[in-house]
């Protein structure tokens, strides 16, 4: 896999390393790129990751409501409804482009007056130096809103101590067919 590394020598501030990182283009073709590494003992970088995410709620379903509330109906927004998830990650926004992994976990309809939705869930990689490993999200998700974003707590094997973020924007919403698919852009500081 190919991959982009900028050595940092300079102390440079965190957020001026990620302002970099948020200014600097993004590669279509490869969905992760590291973006820079410094010495600290060990060396941190920061991993760019990018892919798409495809849900189906109907047919053969990549997520099931398991659990509701009695008055969920009564909501507007189905507060207390939880749904449980496994969906495909690929490189590109077409189901049938390379697979990176999957996003397992569950959310909840946890807002009373719009959609909002309490997200835990794994990124779990099957692909190149990643197969193997994950991380994992903790964050809001307000499926309305044109950008959401969500905090990476954590991960697995290349991904021990990693910390960051994932935007996620919505590619796709096929109400007919009850397909989904939104793009994540990850911003991950790992060792
Ligand atoms: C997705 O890829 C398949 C197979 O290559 C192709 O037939 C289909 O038209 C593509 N769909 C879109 C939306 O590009
Ligand atoms: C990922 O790892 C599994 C288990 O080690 C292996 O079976 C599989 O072939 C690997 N996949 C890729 C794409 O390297």
């Amino acid at each position: 896999m190919h991959l982009q590394t900028f050595a940092a020598s300079q102390p440079f501030s965190l957020i001026i390393l990620l302002f970099l990182a948020i200014s600097l283009p993004t590669n279509s073709q490869e969905f992760s790129t590291e973006l820079f590494k410094r010495e600290m003992g060990r060396s941190e970088r920061l991993t760019h990751l990018h892919f798409y995410l495809h849900e189906a709620l109907r047919g053969d379903a990549t997520a099931v409501v398991v659990a509701q509330a009695a008055t969920t109906y009564t909501y507007r927004y189905r507060f207390g409804e939880v749904l449980v998830f496994d969906d495909r990650l690929t490189e590109g926004p077409n189901l049938s482009s390379r697979v990176v992994g999957r996003a397992q976990g569950m959310y909840a309809h946890a807002d009373v007056e719009e959609l909002g939705q309490l997200m835990a869930f794994n990124y779990v990689f099957t692909e190149g130096r990643f197969n193997g490993s994950t991380l994992s999200v903790l964050g809001r998700d307000t499926p309305l809103s044109a950008e959401r974003e969500m905090s990476v707590v954590g991960g697995s094997n290349v991904f021990q101590f990693a910390r960051g973020y994932v935007r996620m924007r919505e590619y796709l919403d096929d109400l007919d067919r009850g397909v989904v698919v939104d793009e994540h852009d990850l911003y991950v500081l790992r060792y």
